[in-house]
């Protein structure tokens, strides 16, 4: 790691910093566009199946996809599994991890008859537009993707693979062969949102004459979102190799468990500190999520009460949240023959959709025979 920023360095970083805000402006326009006609929008999101959803996940990203779903946006989970040996050897328990995260999905309101929740590797005429798309990238655009330089940090020192590399290419594939124009994204995912719209916008540059009338892509845009981020239960970031997370598909009584061995400090006064006490704030953080009251007067009301008052009132507001969607989760588990129904049935209208689009890419690319 360099200490010395270069010019080239610099300007990066502030020309982020004006895109961010332009993205957070635009995304507030989005939010009243919804709010007046969400039938304008088309929602593609997913998550790489690699574990079992933990509340940071939740309320991250998860809770805006029901509410947007809710709103009446047409909304498409995927469930990335190509995603998951970018940067690893094996696939580990895949099949058990995608319908783990079906029912993760299904439990916490996800709803089949609004929404088309499918695995991206079942859908064959997606996945070949990534052919295309990679004509329409340079190498060196690939390496100067911040997330991919991050992740390819992350995995400590391992050789980039090739699909690490363009995986950015698959996922403009994943947004762009369904029509969608809005993604809900944290501000890592935006170059990555940015590189869809430069794909889209040159294939149709280059191939766009066969269709006059009008683009082959929308322009997917980002829906920046401004979720307070869930630390780990020991006050470091949410991570499932630390440990520290609560899952979903927890028990009332694992959920407790993990909360009592929760980290807090020494101050017997609990205040509301993200800055000065994160562990303590990030446990109160975790109540005003579930109670929807301030962090600052759920720790008024515990006063001198100590991390174990702290811990008892995280317990009951965690557990009494999420008792429902695990009462449902419970349900969903037991039946499997359901969750597969669900997942093929999104398969099947992810390549309907799938197939439409890339024999419009042919037809644009005159490799109609
Ligand atoms: N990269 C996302 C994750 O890590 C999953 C994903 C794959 C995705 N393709 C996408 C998200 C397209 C948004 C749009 O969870």
């Amino acid at each position: 790691m360099t200490e010395i920023e270069t010019t080239a360095d610099r300007l990066e970083r502030s020309t982020d910093a004006a895109s961010l805000e332009r993205s957070r402006a635009r995304s507030l326009e989005i939010e009243a566009e919804i709010a007046a006609d969400p039938s304008r929008f088309r929602v593609l999101t997913g998550d790489r199946p690699t574990g079992h959803l933990h509340l940071g996940h939740y309320f991250g990203t998860i809770a805006n996809r029901v509410r947007l779903q809710n709103a009446g946006v047409e909304t498409w989970v995927l469930v990335a599994d190509y995603q998951v040996i970018t940067d690893r050897d094996g696939v580990g328990e895949l099949r058990e991890r995608v319908l783990s995260l079906v029912t993760d999905y299904l439990a916490v309101g996800i709803d089949p008859a609004k929404s088309t929740i499918f695995a991206h590797s079942m859908v064959p005429a997606l996945n070949q537009l990534m052919l295309p798309f990679l004509s329409l990238v340079t190498e060196a655009e690939l390496h100067r993707n911040p997330t991919v330089k991050a992740e390819q940090e992350a995995t400590g020192g391992r050789a980039l693979s090739g699909l690490l590399l363009t995986y950015p290419v698959h996922q403009a594939a994943d947004i762009l062969f369904c029509n969608a124009n809005l993604v809900p994204v944290g501000k890592d995912q935006l170059p990555h949102l940015e590189q869809a719209r430069v794909i889209a916008q040159r294939f149709d540059k280059r191939y766009g004459r066969a269709v006059k009338d009008r683009p082959v892509f929308r322009r997917p845009e980002a829906l920046l979102s401004e979720a307070a981020v869930l630390l780990g239960t020991d006050g470091q970031k949410m991570s499932k190799s630390k440990g520290n997370t609560i899952e979903l598909r927890m028990s009332a009584d694992e959920t407790a468990a993990k909360l009592k061995k929760a980290v807090t400090d020494a101050d017997r006064v609990i205040t509301y500190d993200p800055e000065g006490r994160p562990e303590v704030s990030n446990l109160l953080l975790l109540t005003s999520l579930c109670t929807g009251e301030a962090p600052e007067a759920i720790a008024e009301r515990i006063g001198d009460g100590g991390g174990g008052t702290l811990k008892r009132v995280v317990t009951e507001a965690v557990n009494d949240y999420f008792a429902p969607i695990r009462a449902r989760r419970a349900e969903l588990a037991a039946n499997e023959d359901y969750l597969m129904q669900v997942l093929r049935q999104g398969i099947e209208r992810a390549n309907e959709v799938a197939e439409a689009k890339l024999a419009e890419v042919r037809a644009a690319m005159q490799m109609v025979y």
